[in-house]
């Protein structure tokens, strides 16, 4: 079975003046279809980095990504765009919809920049939204509806283009602990209906909810496994949310 996602020793090195910032310092991992994987590790320690690689945002410096089969290492801004609109669907920590569109324009927009009639793009947005169970909020604002409710919107749209992977940087980060929970309950539920799904976050209660995890400091993987907080964080108790050394 090919991999979903392929780093090959990876590398993402800033060059600041003299000094070298090795983001990502030999990242080699595998996810196949279907995983439910969360990243983690604290603060600098590179997710995000790591994330718009594996969302296609931006390319390596050094090293090979494959992207179902395909290296998606050396490629161009549009060639880039292309893959992104048919493979990958985002969450983000601040929901990053666009104020002065109705919640089903949200929705639609990704399906328009995939180039989908009018039509399709409507029953695919309502579609989506029904999953997320918002689609009587269609014709809000987003400015109209609570914290939790706008992630479910950004989900949907994620959803909308029927994406191979979910990518979701710290999708609880902006909501209370209750929202935080319904939202980790909808991508549990995605990932049993067969989604592959990568998790960004810096909790490791979190990040103990996903299937396997794989925690990074300075750039470099140092566990690759199950879930088990008491593998990957094992001197962070199970109320810990961060790790500091
Ligand atoms: N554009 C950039 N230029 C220079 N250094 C950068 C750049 N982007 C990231 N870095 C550095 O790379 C390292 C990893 O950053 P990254 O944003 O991936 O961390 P992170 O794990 O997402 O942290 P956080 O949890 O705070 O979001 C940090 O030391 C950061 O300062
Ligand atoms: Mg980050």
């Amino acid at each position: 079975m090919t991999p979903l996602i392929e780093f090959k020793d990876i590398y993402k090195i800033y060059q600041m003046g003299d000094s070298a910032v090795h983001a990502i310092d030999g990242i080699s991992m595998q996810v196949y279809s279907g995983e439910f994987l969360a990243i983690v590790g604290p603060s600098g320690s590179g997710k995000s980095t790591c994330m718009n690689i594996i969302g296609c945002l931006d390319v390596p410096t050094k090293g090979s990504y494959f992207l179902d089969g395909k290296d998606v290492s050396h490629m161009n801004d549009n060639e880039l765009a292309e893959i992104r609109n048919k493979k990958l669907g985002f969450i983000f920590q601040q929901y990053n919809l666009i104020p002065k569109l109705t919640v089903q324009q949200n929705v639609e927009l990704p399906l328009l920049y995939a180039g989908l009639s009018e039509k399709e793009q409507a029953a695919r947005a309502m579609e989506s939204l029904e999953r997320v169970g918002l689609a009587d909020k269609a014709k809000n604002l987003p400015s109209q509806l609570s914290g939790g409710q706008q992630q479910r919107v950004s989900i949907a749209r994620a959803l909308a283009g029927n994406p191979s992977i979910i990518l979701a940087d710290e999708p609880t980060g902006a909501l209370d602990s209750k929202t935080g929970k319904d939202v980790l309950d909808f991508l549990k539920k995605l990932h049993q209906e067969g989604n592959t799904i990568v998790l960004i976050t810096h909790d490791n209660t979190i990040a103990a909810q996903a299937e396997r995890v794989i925690r990074v400091a300075d750039g470099k993987v140092v566990y690759d496994g199950i879930a088990d907080i008491r593998k990957f964080a094992p001197i962070a108790h199970a109320g810990d949310t961060e790790v500091e050394q």
